[in-house]
């Protein structure tokens, strides 16, 4: 991985213990309410499945695929269903877990979308936001780690399809991308 590490950013030591966190805070916060935790595919896959370990009252789980991203690092702004999620939610306390906040257009469509389907709460947990990013005002709810703006993989995150399983997140080396 060194060819296109170009630093780790966030250790596995340090994601592990900020999971475990996480955890504790919305078990805390959901404690006796009816929660669904939507993990968005593909990126929050490897947080989701530590996250929902690391959490102590009754859940469901479930998951959305959405498209921001094609092949680059640039997002599109457009935002398609590429999955929907198995049930209705009427009622339900839905938790969304995403890998990063960037520019925010991704959650804000699965807020209102999420929202318009009778929801009794929707919020928002990632791993790593890029707040200066952001052209949507959306602050996440839980939040793992600030970064700054620089395209990251690992821990979910990818480059065009590769490098999902990295244990931990990295700073992909500028020539990756601009080749
Ligand atoms: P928006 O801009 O809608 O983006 O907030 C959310 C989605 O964009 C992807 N994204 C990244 N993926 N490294 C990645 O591998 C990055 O640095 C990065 N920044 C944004 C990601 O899929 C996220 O769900
Ligand atoms: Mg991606």
């Amino acid at each position: 991985m060194e060819q296109v590490v170009e630093r780790i950013l966030v250790s596995e030591a340090d994601l592990k213990a900020k999971v475990k966190e996480l955890g504790e805070s919305i078990s805390t916060d959901y404690a006796g309410k009816d929660l669904l935790v939507v993990g968005i595919l593909k990126g929050a896959l490897v947080f989701m499945a530590d996250l929902i370990r690391s959490i102590r009252i009754p859940i469901q789980i479930d998951f959305m695929a959405v498209s921001s991203y094609g092949q680059g690092t640039r997002s599109s702004g457009a935002v398609r269903i590429l999955k929907d999620l198995d049930r209705a939610i009427e009622e339900k306390h839905i938790l969304i877990v995403e890998d990063i906040v960037d520019t925010g257009l991704t959650l804000n469509y699965l807020l209102d979308n999420l929202k318009s389907r009778g929801a009794a709460s929707v919020k928002v947990c990632t791993i790593l936001d890029k707040p200066s990013r952001r052209k949507i005002p959306i602050t996440p709810d839980y939040n793992g780690f600030v970064i700054p703006d620089e395209f990251v993989i690992g821990y979910g995150l990818d480059y065009a399809e590769d490098y999902r399983h990295l244990p931990y997140v990295a700073v992909l080396k500028p020539e990756v991308y601009s080749k």
